[in-house]
């Protein structure tokens, strides 16, 4: 290539922000920065200076500023008030606190809605939202569009080349069900007619022969409506939710790619993701100009997993975990925007959090490797939504609550820790060699919401399944996607891959041939990308890959257990059993015990070129089965693996151990005995965290 060229071609990177590593925004010797929400917009302007140095004088590094003030920025059209901002920045660069700066995209100011009312999103029953609270906005509208740009432009000149501010955030917790708005029909037309071209692919997809739904043009076609109309084509829904995705990625790269116009090099832009737990509404895969991706969580609101009698104050181990290994794994480099400082008010019942707890969750997501560990918030509100939901101080605005008291510890024992950043440490290997791919992709969470044919089936549940054994066993997760390399691992695990095609059969069967190891479960391989069941046998395009048939699946009621035996032990199952018929080569691992097809295979190992594949095709109650199942996976290739009890979370990062104890109990961790605590002790209590090094 010329130079001219080369060189025009680095900055066109550089301006979609694709070019260099998240990581170098980071400087590996602070480990992970911490920081806490403010909102100077709620409190009068004479305690703006008190809190800020209070927020300093407990020892965070950076505030966060501005996600819901977009009427105090812009409190008229085109009329722009950043004086108060700029007090806010002063104030933080006195007291040595850097800035996140967010758009405020995600609370439009009344004069806006009011002038134009079509930029409200609208429901599947349609109603249409209106002012008065958040994320009221179609993703699809280009008047908001419009707006949007001439707010980030004007931010992004006046802070853009300010060094006390760090990055940005776009918009807050961005997710979106599908919206029915005119603009949003309109753009899914558009949507349409670019990925189909023709109406009769598009016809073909959507399987529209089915009940007479078929279309002669693209403008006939509308959003796919399961509260209106009973049963949707399930392929025009998958698309639906595929387009909602698609247009909140899309307004975000809008958004970033308008800052990347003012900001400097320094400054990285990012946005903050929530759960991926409840059929998400966004996919962070899908946006391509933001230097990484953020993840918010509050792990005690009265449901979820809960181990013992302290398990509804501590929360559950794999959430934060999945979030971590998720998170990570989009871009390389994460942060945590938001993770509770104490009780809560938005969940069904919301208890106080075990004292101790928010400083096991700080370390739960340190473990990891956030590079940034922010809270929600430093003050209680005391008007808003949100009056019952703790901060950092409490509704006096000086007090610490016991949350902030923890806040503060995790602070000062991360700052003795980079004293004992050691670079160019190598990673253990015992630990490396454990390193175990997960395939996700959120795509089969949708289709599978879509149909789950057992109303105890929850895609992020079963993959869970699989996290928490992998954990227990002491592995480190990377979730990996069928454009990843995959190279790296010696095992892939493919939980209910339900969507599949030949390009990535083939690439699973390569990389065993190589000498990979892959776990496969049930519902994997169902279906085409259009959410299609084969013309061919029942999961045929999986069957020489695992070595067998899929010959049907079951499912019980919710009195009624299946049984299934590996290894002399017998499970119990309830959600979903395949039933396999393995070709005489491959080898029977479990079978079922009970229920007509009693004695057939439940789980299966066949070899293939170098490596093996085994297929477990039952989902037992306690994971338990999975659990021996991989245990005996590492085990043929001779990595050595841990057996850590429920609750407990074990990882290495940049030359610290640290573990977390979710359970009720007391643990006591089998440390070496040239082992140096740095947090903690030997024995973990519940909550608790020991931080050491080997
Ligand atoms: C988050 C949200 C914050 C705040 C918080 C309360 O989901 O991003 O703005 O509402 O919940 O817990």
């Amino acid at each position: 290539m010329k130079k001219g060229l080369l060189v025009l071609w680095l900055c066109c990177l550089s301006v979609l922000g694709v070019a260099q590593s998240p990581q170098r925004f980071f400087p590996k010797e602070l480990l992970t920065q911490i920081g806490v929400y403010y909102y100077p917009e709620h409190w009068d302007e004479s305690q703006w200076e008190r809190d800020i140095k209070k927020i300093a004088d407990l020892g965070f590094e950076y505030i966060h500023v501005g996600e819901f003030a977009w009427v105090f920025m812009e409190p008229q059209k085109g009329k722009y008030d950043f004086r108060w901002l700029d007090k806010v920045v002063d104030l933080a660069g006195k007291y040595k606190l850097k800035v996140i700066m967010c758009t405020p995209t995600s609370t439009p100011p009344v004069w806006l809605t009011q002038k134009h009312p079509e930029i409200f999103i609208r429901n599947s029953e349609g109603q249409t939202a209106f002012h008065g609270s958040r994320d009221n906005y179609s993703t699809s509208s280009d008047v908001y569009r419009k707006y949007t740009a001439q707010i980030v432009a004007e931010l992004g000149k006046r802070y853009g080349q300010d060094a006390r501010v760090m990055g940005w955030q776009l918009d807050n917790e961005p997710a979106r069900s599908v919206d029915y708005s005119p603009v949003s029909e309109k753009k899914f037309k558009e949507w349409l007619k670019k990925k189909y071209v023709t109406i009769s692919a598009l016809n073909d997809a959507w399987g529209t022969k089915f009940w007479s739904m078929v279309y002669n043009d693209f403008n006939q076609v509308r959003l796919p409506n399961s509260r209106l109309q009973y049963g949707p084509s399930p392929h025009a829904v998958l698309d639906s939710r595929r387009f909602s995705a698609d247009q909140l990625a899309a307004f975000l790269d809008f958004q970033a790619q308008t800052l990347r116009k003012y900001i400097g090099k320094e400054q990285w832009i990012m946005t903050n993701y929530t759960s991926l737990r409840d059929d998400p509404g966004y996919d962070p895969q899908r946006t391509n100009n933001l230097d990484f991706t953020c993840y918010t969580n509050y792990p005690v609101h009265g449901t979820g997993e809960m181990l013992g009698d302290k398990g509804f104050r501590v929360g559950s181990m794999a959430t934060l975990a999945f979030m971590n290994d998720y998170y990570r794994t989009v871009r390389g480099v994460y942060g945590v925007m938001e993770l509770q400082p104490g009780q809560v008010n938005w969940g069904s019942i919301n208890p106080q959090p075990e004292p101790g707890a928010v400083h096991m969750w700080l370390w739960h997501t340190f473990m990891g490797g956030t590079t940034l560990n922010c809270t929600y918030r430093f003050r209680q509100p005391i008007y808003g939504s949100e009056l019952y939901h703790y901060g950092i101080v409490n509704t006096d605005g000086v007090t610490p609550t016991r949350g902030g008291l923890e806040f503060s510890k995790y602070i000062r024992e991360v700052k003795e820790l980079r004293k004992q950043y050691k670079p160019n440490l190598a990673p253990p290997a015992s630990y490396t060699n454990r390193r175990t791919a997960l395939l996700m992709s959120i795509e089969n969470f949708w289709d599978q919401n879509i149909q789950r044919q057992t109303s105890q089936w929850q895609p992020y549940d079963h993959v869970t399944k699989y996290f928490k054994a992998i954990k227990s066993l002491g592995a480190p997760v990377d979730f990996v996607t069928e454009q990843s390399d995959w190279s790296a691992y010696k095992v892939l695990i493919v939980p209910a891959y339900q969507l599949v095609d030949k390009e990535l059969i083939a690439k699973i069967r390569q990389y065993a041939d190589q000498g990979g190891q892959v776990v496969i479960s049930c519902r994997t391989g169902h279906k085409d990308k259009n959410g299609h069941l084969w013309q061919a046998k029942w999961a045929e395009p999986i069957s020489e890959l695992i070595g067998g048939d899929v010959a049907f699946f079951d499912l019980m009621m919710p009195t009624t257990e299946g049984e299934v035996s590996f290894a002399g032990n017998s499970y119990k199952w309830n959600n979903w059993g395949d039933v396999l018929q393995p070709n005489p080569s491959t080898q029977v691992l479990a079978t079922y015990t009970n229920q007509f097809y009693n004695g057939s295979a439940a789980v299966s190992q066949a070899k293939q070129g170098k490596g093996t594949v085994t297929y477990i095709g039952v989902d037992t109650n306690s994971g338990e089965l999975e659990k021996a199942v991989l245990q005996k996976v590492y085990q043929g290739i001779g990595i050595q693996t841990t057996d850590y009890p429920a609750g407990i979370n074990v990882e290495y990062r940049d030359g610290f151990w640290v573990a977390v104890n979710y359970s009720s109990k007391p643990y006591t961790l089998p440390l070496p005995v040239t082992s140096k605590i740095l947090v903690g002790e030997k024995v973990l209590p519940s909550p608790g965290v020991t931080v050491w090094t080997e």
